[in-house]
């Protein structure tokens, strides 16, 4: 299961590079391309990630428990992976409702205001803080060797994306000041 688990949250990293950028240059007013299938198959994805993560979590805390492992209430990186991925459902809430609403088959878009945009910045963080703590146990997931140089290279790409994709909140806001 923990591979399963491994291989969709890869699915979901590439799928969520990929719409971040596509949505930062919307946002940007630099291309309209929107791939509602693309996000669509990235939240189902999320939701079958996050029931497979809560049961392998429980049963590590079952194992914790019962061989009583003195350490584990002080693993402070495995609980702040658990915080994050619950983060990350609590705000794509406010991500989904960020933009705008379909009613009467009409398509509005909704003021993109200071409240929207700290939203949408906490996303991104939680987002941030899952992936780093999370390239390292995918990696040993994958039996992958020289962990550092390898999770060195994915998180240099990961940031720069989600650089780009933090400028593109922050255009879109000043956008809609002006
Ligand atoms: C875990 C990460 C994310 C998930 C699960 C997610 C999911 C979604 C979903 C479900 C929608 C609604 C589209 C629809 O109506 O079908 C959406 C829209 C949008 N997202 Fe994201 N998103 C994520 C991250 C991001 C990031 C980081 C950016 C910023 C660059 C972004 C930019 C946008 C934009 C601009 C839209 C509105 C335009 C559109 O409909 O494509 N998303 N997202
Ligand atoms: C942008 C969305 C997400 C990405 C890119 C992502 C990515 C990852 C990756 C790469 C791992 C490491 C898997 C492994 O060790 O084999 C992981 C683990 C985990 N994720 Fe996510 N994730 C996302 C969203 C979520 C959400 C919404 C939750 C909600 C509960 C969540 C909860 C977890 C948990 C609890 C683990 C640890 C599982 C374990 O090995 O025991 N993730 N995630």
């Amino acid at each position: 299961m923990r591979k399963i688990n491994g291989i969709i949250a890869m699915l979901v990293l590439v799928l969520f590079v990929v719409h971040g950028i596509l949505g930062a240059l919307n946002m940007m007013n630099i291309a309209t391309v929107i791939v509602k299938v693309l996000s669509r198959t990235m939240l189902s994805l999320i939701v079958v990630h996050a029931v497979l993560s809560i049961i392998l979590t429980v049963r590590s805390v079952r194992t914790a428990v019962k061989t009583k492992a003195p350490y584990f209430r002080h693993n402070r990186v495995f609980w702040a992976r658990r915080l994050s991925g619950i983060l990350i459902m609590a705000l794509v809430f406010f991500h989904m409702t960020a933009f705008g609403y379909t009613s009467g088959g009409v398509f509005r878009l909704v003021p993109f205001d200071v409240f929207r945009l700290i939203t949408q910045i906490l996303f991104l963080l939680s987002v941030a803080v899952h992936i780093i703590t999370n390239v390292k146990p995918v990696l040993i997931t994958f039996g992958v060797k020289r962990l550092r140089p390898k999770a060195g290279d994915i998180l240099f790409f990961v940031s720069v994306a989600m650089l780009f994709m933090a400028a593109g909140f922050i255009i879109y806001y000043i956008r809609w000041q002006l």
